[in-house]
């Protein structure tokens, strides 16, 4: 397995291995890998010549200090797990200050609002922070096609807004949400939940579903309210929010339009533990 902690080494291999026409995937990460994360490397393997995976805890998208503390750190695993699936893939494993260079900020960016929505507006800066680190990264990449989890929709959605607004060469491409047996997002933030902890947090997708079930015949307050009342009864849980919005501009649900699709979307604190996850409705 190759892995390149300096973008400068990460750049001459790709230069030393890549054609003109040689597509190139990209799947970028903060590590403590899992099913969910394979799931989208396995999907680059199929469909590029080249697979580049980078794992990096980006400290300029987290608000919350203790979360970016907190958050596990696994290199060596990582690198196993990807191991099992293929050998070939590139791992871009790079220092902050490899990528910083000395500044650890995050650039303002503009998503056309997208930015302001659910976890823009409970993680303060959150997203600059990824638009700063996802553009560095594919200037340093160049990927013919990059991969994103539908698990952090709003992330997909203003990654692909960012590659409209500065025109770059990328294709984004969403991928399924992976859950556990029970029904639970896979997220690299569930290694600190307690077996009992990840059987409860089931609740979250359970709770999802049959709003999507009720999505059809019930008002979108009515349904909020049902959600608010059943994370009440489990004091267990901190509901942040709960929000139906269209997937185009994430705005909350005003009235029902038959052309425009839907997605639920939901963060919950479990202890100091913040878990997100969203379901399509039509
Ligand atoms: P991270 O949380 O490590 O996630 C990396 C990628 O894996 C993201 O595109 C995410 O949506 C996807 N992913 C996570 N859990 C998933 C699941 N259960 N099923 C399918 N896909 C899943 O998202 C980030 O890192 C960072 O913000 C990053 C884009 C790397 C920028 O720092």
């Amino acid at each position: 397995m190759l892995i390149f902690n300096r973008q400068e080494d990460l750049k001459k291999h790709l230069m030393s291995v890549t054609k003109e026409n040689t597509t190139i995937g990209f799947v970028p990460t903060m590590g403590a890998l899992h099913q969910g994360h394979l799931s989208l490397i396995e999907k680059s393997l199929t469909e590029n010549q080249v697979t580049v995976v980078s794992i990096f805890v980006n400290p300029t998208q987290f608000n919350n200090p203790e979360d970016l503390e907190k958050y596990p750190r696994t290199l060596e695993k990582d690198t196993q797990k990807i191991g099992t699936v293929n050998k070939d893939v590139l791992i871009f494993a790079p220092s902050v200050d490899d990528i910083y260079e000395g500044k650890t900020i995050a650039k303002a960016f503009d998503f056309d609002g997208l930015e302001n929505q659910m976890e823009g507006k409970h993680r303060p800066g959150h997203f600059d922070g990824v638009g700063t680190i996802v553009k560095r990264l594919f200037e340093i990449v160049t990927p013919t096609n990059a991969y994103f989890g539908e698990k952090d929709f709003q992330q997909l959605q203003i990654v692909k807004k960012m590659v409209e607004k500065h025109q770059m060469a990328v294709n984004v491409i969403g991928c399924p949400i992976y859950r556990e047996a029970n029904g639970l997002a896979m997220s690299s933030r569930n290694e600190r939940l307690t077996p009992q902890q990840k059987e409860d947090s089931s609740l979250i997708y359970k709770t999802l579903k049959t709003a999507k079930e009720k999505f059809g015949t019930e008002s979108a307050k009515d349904i909020t309210d049902w959600v608010e009342s059943v994370f009440e009864k489990n004091p267990e849980f901190k509901l942040e929010y709960f929000q139906i919005a269209d997937e185009a501009q994430l705005l909350p649900i005003d009235k029902k339009d038959t052309a425009k699709k839907y997605r639920a979307f939901i963060a919950v604190f479990i202890n100091s533990i913040r878990l997100i996850d969203n379901i399509s409705l039509n």
